[in-house]
Parts: structure tokens; sequence; C-alpha cells
């Protein structure tokens, strides 16, 4: 349990670290039924690529019948777990990446978003491929050592104890597992920079209204951006966390990175 007296962000605002998750929880509760046309709309389609890029990194093997290891090991889908995956849009992108081969447990702390999630599995026809857990990326359901690969795009700065969800990802990768974080970075292009502040402070709350109804959510959204750490910070707090060969890879003018992290 937190300390008393601890304080976190939420946005711009100073809250009570006990307090963020439920606020958190509201904002996704708002926007879950059109949490993914606002995807689109706010990055243009850009987040396809992002993910696209991460699933790539990912590298979901399409047959285990040829890899190194028993028999055994080998028959045995790659499991992957998605941490905050809301909608399922990663995990969808890794089943149609690697195929058969691929079990995918997507959790997040949002049963609106784990709704829509199961819907569009449904639609997809990729019922037995994806299972969604109801679950906090902070303290995780699953035995240590259970997954071949955890990814978590655009989650981790939800999370209201980051430090505690990079370690619980550790704990559940296997030996040889890859982390692989998607998240919002910071834009060090001269003249992209004012354009993106410009943008996210103007343009996206407008949006999040007029799509959503919730202005308020879009607003936290651009706020939490701002908040996160430099991606440079965030790569120290992955090792922290027992990762090793951590690297990050800034995307569209740093709009977003990629971190990667072994468990070796
Ligand atoms: C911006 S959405 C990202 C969804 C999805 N990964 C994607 O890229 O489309 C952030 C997600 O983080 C989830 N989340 C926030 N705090 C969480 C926590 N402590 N544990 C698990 N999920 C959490 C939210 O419910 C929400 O679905």
């Amino acid at each position: 349990m937190p300390q008393s007296g601890e304080k976190t962000h939420f946005g711009f605002q100073q809250v009570a670290l006990g307090d963020k998750q439920a606020r958190v929880d509201d904002v996704f509760h708002n926007v879950a039924r059109r949490y993914d046309l606002m995807n689109d709309l706010m990055s243009g389609g850009l987040h396809r690529a992002w993910k696209s890029t991460l699933v790539s990194a990912l590298n979901p093997p399409k047959a285990r019948g040829s890899s190194i290891g028993s028999g055994a090991l080998d028959s045995r889908p790659f499991a992957l777990l998605d941490l905050a995956g809301g909608t399922g849009d990663v995990a969808f992108r890794a089943i149609d990446a690697g195929g058969a081969d691929l079990q995918v447990t997507v959790v997040d702390i949002n049963a609106d978003m784990l709704d829509v999630g199961r819907a569009r599995a449904s639609e997809h026809g990729f019922d037995d491929a994806v299972t969604f857990v109801e679950g906090n990326a902070e303290a995780l359901p699953f035995p240590d050592r259970s997954y071949d690969a955890v990814t978590i795009a655009f989650g981790i700065r939800n999370v209201p104890r980051i430090e505690r969800a990079l370690e619980e990802a550790y704990r559940v990768l296997r030996i040889g597992g890859r982390f692989l974080c998607l998240e919002f970075s910071s834009v060090d292009v001269p003249g992209l920079d004012a354009l993106y502040e410009l943008y996210s402070f103007q343009l996206i709350p407008r949006v999040g209204q007029a799509v959503t109804g919730d202005r308020e959510a879009y607003q936290y959204l651009v706020e939490s951006i701002r908040k996160f750490p430099k991606p440079k910070v965030f790569a120290r707090m992955i090792e922290a966390a027992g990762f090793r060969r951590v690297s990050f890879r800034p995307m569209t003018g740093g709009v977003v990175a990629l971190h990667s992290g072994w468990r070796l």
C-alpha cells in the first residue's frame, strides 16, 4: 500500500499516489467505445505504423518446430503477454504476424476496454488465439517466467507505479525473453516541437470533445505525455528492473519511442 502522503502526477495535477489509478480508469471507461477511432484521428493513422514496428521487432515465430531446445518445449506456442492491451490492437497485429503458433494474453485493468477487445477478437476470428484478462500491470496474476515476450503500447505512462510494472514484466518473462514498450516520447526536432505542442494542446482536446464528449480525457492524455520520463531516463528505469541490452529507438522525430530490454 502507498505511504500516506505519497504523491504522483495525473497529467499536470499532483494527486495522491493511491488516487491515480481510479482517475486513469475513469478516462478509459469514458472513451473505450471510441478509443480506436480516436487513435486513428489523433495520429493520422500513424499509430498503426508504430505498432507494426513493435510487432516487427517482436518478430513472433511462424513455427517453432525447427527452433532449438527439446521437442516438448518446441511444441508449445510462443506466449506473448500484452500489458495494458486495451482493445487488443497489438495482440491482433502480433497474431497476424505470428499465425497459429502464437498465444496472446491481453491484460488490462479496465473492463470496458477489454469488452471492446473481446468483441473485436470475435470479429477477427481470433477467439482461440487471444485471452483477455482483467488485471493490474503492477501485480500480474501469472507465475514467474511464464511468457516468451511482454509488450506494452501506450500503457506504461498510465500506470501509477511504473517501477512495479517493469519488475512484474521482468518476473513473468522467461530467460531469453524480450520486453518491448512503445510509448510517447520527446520531440526534439526544431520546428516540429513547436508544431507538436500546438497540435497536442490546441487540437487534441477539441477533437476528443467532439468524438467522445470527453475533453478532459484527452487533456489528460497530452499532459501525461509531457510528464513521462525522457527516453534515456526511462531506459535506465528498464535497466533498474533487471533487463539487459536495453535500448530505444525514437520514431517520427521523437513523437514515440520503442524501448527494448531482455531478460538474460
Ligand atoms: C492508451 S491505452 C493503450 C491501449 C493499447 N495498448 C493500445 O495501444 O491501443 C492505455 C491502457 O492502459 C490501461 N491501464 C491503465 N493502468 C493500468 C494498469 N495499472 N494495469 C493494466 N492496464 C492499465 C488502460 O485501461 C488502457 O486500456
